[in-house]
């Protein structure tokens, strides 16, 4: 069974992916991390985001390795945004991303093209999504967590900026598949859009007033 979770910054594909996978058994990638280790390469080399082949070059040397917790940063998600926009960098990343997906005994997989470019032949996709202002609320209270300073106004204005270049990119641009179901998150708790997620999955009807 392949499972796409496809969705913006933020609004719980992560959490419902990796619950996904416990569920049925199923090996996880967050592609995302593919995307931030190019950044933060790039970054750690003192090039630029927003140049191709500074990207092109990261995204070559990229290693297998992605556990670096310096992924999770701010800094390594807007490089990721940035690198994201290059053609020639989705397709060095498409091979390493398809080959987990197509893997025996299936795969769960999140990010923001899977449904439509990864696996359009999976047999269950989830859009998950969730209002600017929940994401941000999540990611601040995220981020004090970590002992982090941030302000919420700061945080919404990244996940908007996130939103509109993942969006209006023309490279494998963030789209619900036309086959993919729909999963608002914003009034669930995560226990409820989990449950929501699996119920979309098996394709049986859920409400979360009888969860
Ligand atoms: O899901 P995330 O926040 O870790 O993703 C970071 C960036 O990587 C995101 O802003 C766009 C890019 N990305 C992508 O273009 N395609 C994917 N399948 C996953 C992430």
């Amino acid at each position: 069974m392949i499972i796409a979770v496809d969705g913006p910054a933020a609004s719980g594909k992560g959490t419902i992916a990796r619950a996904l996978a416990r569920h049925y058994g199923l090996p996880h990638l967050d592609t995302g991390l593919l995307y931030r280790a190019v950044g933060l390469a790039v970054l750690e080399a003192g090039g630029d985001p927003a140049s191709a082949s500074d990207a092109l070059e990261a995204a070559h040397h990229l290693s297998s390795a992605l556990d670096d917790p310096g992924l999770k940063s701010e800094a390594a998600g807007k490089a990721a945004s940035l690198v994201s926009v290059h053609p020639d960098v989705r397709a060095a990343l498409l091979d390493r991303q398809k080959r987990f997906a197509d893997q025996q005994g299936g795969a769960v997989l999140d990010g923001r093209d899977i449904g439509t470019v990864i696996a359009p032949h999976a047999d269950a996709k989830l859009f998950v999504t969730a209002s600017p202002e929940v994401r941000a609320r999540r990611r601040c209270d995220e981020l004090l967590g970590m002992g982090l300073d941030v302000h919420l106004e700061a945080v919404l204005h990244d996940i908007r900026s996130r939103d509109e270049r993942d969006s209006a990119r023309s490279a494998a641009p963030l789209r619900m598949a036309d086959d993919a179901a729909l999963l608002d998150t914003s009034d669930l708790t995560i226990e409820q859009a989990v449950a929501a997620a699996i119920a979309l999955a098996e394709n049986r009807p859920f409400t979360a007033a009888n969860d």
